[in-house]
């Protein structure tokens, strides 16, 4: 039986959730509460108040969670690395597991009194509670008006769940289990329309060497891999951007390896295309570099200077000749009879889809109109803003990769 169900892995894909760890002895189970949750591919901060460091190490979960841990308010590094504000506004969901009965009535009294309630109140995420404690605390009037005050403001009750408890006793109270409140959490998420897929994409100029100082590029800026990049994380895939020198900052939950030349650039995306689902080559590669590798500077002694100039290998070739080949896509940016010029390419490159734009109009712009050109398809996706343009072609790859 899986350890939770394949939706539950698919929406919490790149998902940012705040695992707020209140003083229960159920907190040890947050350890492999985590695990599961990077298991599912969502990234987990977690916050901890002073009563559950006594539960469980903050070491612990720094470990597990691959993030330093949030103890105290006052603590100047942790709020020079991310202050309490930016980690409210990072989170998609706080999670608060175990919440005792003390952290429910002071969250519904809107306290703001350590790290993890003014978490609470700070973010405008969605948050989830999942109680833990002895029946006859659950039971008891003041909790159960404390937990209705919470429901009426839009908290999730997760749990708790009926059964043996620490003291002995028998009833409800227990923390729902880690696989339990995964499926619950994956449930406040829709489920992207690329969710588990994996993407590589190239992107940006490459540089070929003239010599240590010069070298040979073009103008692309990178934007229109970005764009895609930044879309298809947003549907819930795990992308790895393979991007020559630009100027732009990486998407949100987008792994990102930068290279120079087209060489580096074939490398990179060999040793991550293994298990990809889809290829997107956007980047402008070099088509020639300098046959010599100069290590000096060279001098401007004679009027003439001759370089030698070799191809380049064609990334998108290379990967359209794999034996496991994901699904392939390429750009050709033309400045003439644009989509006779890109279906040509299609069949030459192998590729299953090609998305052909006008040179001259594409570099550094913001917007971009592209012909989508497959075997037996060729449409318009008219002039948008490269992010809108981005999401019409993920349509059309993500209708291919259906599983
Ligand atoms: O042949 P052309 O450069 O017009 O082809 C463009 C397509 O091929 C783009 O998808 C581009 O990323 C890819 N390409 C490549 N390696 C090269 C040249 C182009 O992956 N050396």
């Amino acid at each position: 039986m899986p350890e939770f169900s394949t939706v539950s892995m698919l929406s919490l894909t790149n998902k940012r959730i705040i695992l707020g760890i209140t003083g229960g002895i159920a907190a040890y189970k947050c350890a492999e509460l985590t695990r599961l949750f990077a298991k599912a591919g969502a990234e987990v901060r977690v916050a901890m108040t002073k009563a559950a460091t006594e539960f469980i190490t903050p070491l612990t979960m720094q470990a597990l969670s691959g993030n330093r841990v949030s103890l105290d308010l006052l603590d100047t590094e942790a709020e020079a690395a991310m202050g309490h504000i930016e980690l409210a506004r990072w989170a998609d969901l706080v999670l608060v597991a175990p919440a005792t009965a003390d952290f429910i009535a002071r969250i519904a009294h809107g306290q703001a009194d350590d790290i993890l309630s003014t978490l609470v109140i700070a973010t405008s995420a969605p948050i989830a509670v999942a109680p833990a404690m002895n029946q006859a605390m659950w039971a008891d009037s003041g909790t159960q008006a404390n937990l209705s005050e919470l429901a009426e403001r839009g908290f999730k009750i997760f749990g708790p769940g009926e059964g043996e408890q620490a003291c002995g006793d028998v009833g409800l109270g227990r923390m729902l289990e880690p696989e339990q409140l995964i499926d619950h959490c994956a449930g406040l998420f829709e489920v992207g329309q690329l969710a588990g897929k994996r993407f590589v994409i190239t992107g940006g100029p490459t540089r070929e060497a003239i010599d240590p100082v010069r070298f040979i590029s073009n103008h692309s800026s990178g934007k229109m891999a970005y764009a895609l990049a930044q879309e298809a994380a947003a549907a819930g895939a795990q992308v790895t951007l393979v991007s020559g020198p630009v100027n732009l900052s990486t998407p949100d939950s987008v792994t990102r390896i930068d290279v120079t030349s087209a060489e580096e650039m074939l490398t990179a995306v060999m040793e991550n295309i293994n298990e990809a689902d889809v290829f997107i080559g956007v980047a402008a590669v070099a088509d020639y570099r300098p046959k010599q590798q100069v290590k000096e500077k060279i001098k401007k002694d004679s009027e003439d200077l001759n370089l030698e100039l070799i191809k380049n290998p064609d990334i998108i070739s290379e990967v359209s000749k794999l034996d496991s080949k994901p699904f392939v896509v390429g750009f050709a940016a033309e400045t003439n009879s644009i989509v006779e010029n890109g279906r040509v390419k299609l069949e030459k490159k192998n590729l299953d889809l090609l998305f052909a734009n006008s040179a001259t109009e594409t570099f550094n712009s913001d917007s971009i109109s592209v012909t989508a050109i497959s075997s037996d398809q060729e449409f318009e996706i008219p002039t948008a803003n490269k992010n809108v343009v981005a999401r019409e072609m993920l349509k059309l790859v993500s209708e291919s990769v259906k599983s």
